[in-house]
């Protein structure tokens, strides 16, 4: 549905998304995880046509993205990180607007109206000034009239931003019911656990790259394991893979010719201990580093640290 093939922008010398990969299948509700200042807003506006990439491809449903293109516009319903300002502007009036830029009918929008305010529970509002409406309703509404031209795929910045628990939970069950209505949907936020529980796949954003992407049980399963460590041998392969196994705290992911790749759950002295091992069973070692960022350091700063 959403392809997105070696996606750079830069802000003048700074590079705010660096070369990012990201597929996501139709059907999914995926969460784009990111601390503050990830790249995630800018990779969503790419998408949406509203910014121009420095370099790389976004494909969505077949059609390429390119800035103020109307055949993405068609495809993708936005919802933006900030709600903006309508001054004296009903609930009606407002879905009116937004479905007349579409160049919807006003027979099509009010019909549309009623079933999307019934679906975000706002249908007793339809008369009511949006600037007196909670941020909750707010965001809710917003989804509605994202909704209005039928997209394919919805994506939400941030829409959790600002809700109490109560607005967060009715947001979780609409965007629930929007996946079971056959709706891609993309949703951003920098609290991993946030959407850990209603996304069916995540990618985790750092500083312009993806750090991890997948299913949501293999990524929390990653989680859970502990760092990931590479490791080079020289000779003696198939005893390094007999003795690793043999270690409580390891898991042995791959091997690759002399190239393995293990996780460990234990301490900074059980990791130098077992380089120690390794060592005296003869086992030449070239390299042994744990990946870069590893998961569980990277889940504590994005969950730890967030704001
Ligand atoms: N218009 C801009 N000009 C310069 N730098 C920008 C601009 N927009 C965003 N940035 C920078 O790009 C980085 C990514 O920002 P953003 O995409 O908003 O991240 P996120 O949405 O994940 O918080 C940040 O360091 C931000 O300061
Ligand atoms: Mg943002």
């Amino acid at each position: 549905m959403l392809y997105i093939n070696n996606l750079t922008k830069n802000y003048g010398s700074f590079t705010a998304v660096d070369r990012l990969n990201l597929h996501i299948p139709e059907g999914d509700l995926f969460g784009f995880v990111g601390p503050n200042g990830a790249g995630k807003t800018t990779t969503i506006r790419i998408v949406c046509g509203l910014l121009k990439a420095s370099g790389g491809t976004v494909r969505v449903g077949g059609t390429n993205a390119a800035v103020g293109s109307k055949a993405m516009k068609r495809l993708i319903g936005y919802v933006p990180d900030f709600f903006g300002v309508y001054d004296n502007l009903k609930v009606r009036e407002y879905m009116e607007m937004y479905g007349s830029m579409y160049g919807m009918t006003y027979r099509d929008i009010a019909r549309l109206t009623d079933d999307l305010l019934e679906l975000v529970n706002l249908s007793d509002k339809k008369e009511v000034y949006v600037d007196t409406l909670s941020r909750g309703m707010k965001q809710r509404l917003c989804v509605a009239r994202a909704m209005l031209h039928n997209p394919r795929l919805l994506i939400l910045d941030e829409p959790n931003s600002g809700l109490d628990p109560r607005a967060r939970v009715e947001m979780k069950e609409l965007l629930k019911n929007l996946r079971s209505m056959g709706k891609t949907i993309v949703i951003s936020s920098h609290i991993l656990s946030e959407l850990a529980e209603m996304c069916n796949s995540i990618g985790i954003m750092n500083r312009g790259h993806l750090v991890a992407a997948g299913q949501i049980d293999d990524i929390m399963q990653q989680l859970a394991g502990g760092s990931r460590i590479h490791i080079h041998v020289l000779s003696e392969t198939e005893a390094a893979v007999r003795l690793l196994k043999e270690q409580a705290k390891v898991r042995v992911e791959s091997v690759r010719e002399n190239d393995l790749i293990i996780t460990h759950s234990g301490t900074e002295e059980e990791i130098c201990a077992l380089i120690g091992s390794l060592i005296q069973n003869q086992v030449i070692l070239t390299d042994f580093h744990r990946e870069e960022g590893s998961l569980e350091s990277l889940f504590m700063q994005l969950t730890g640290g967030a704001q």
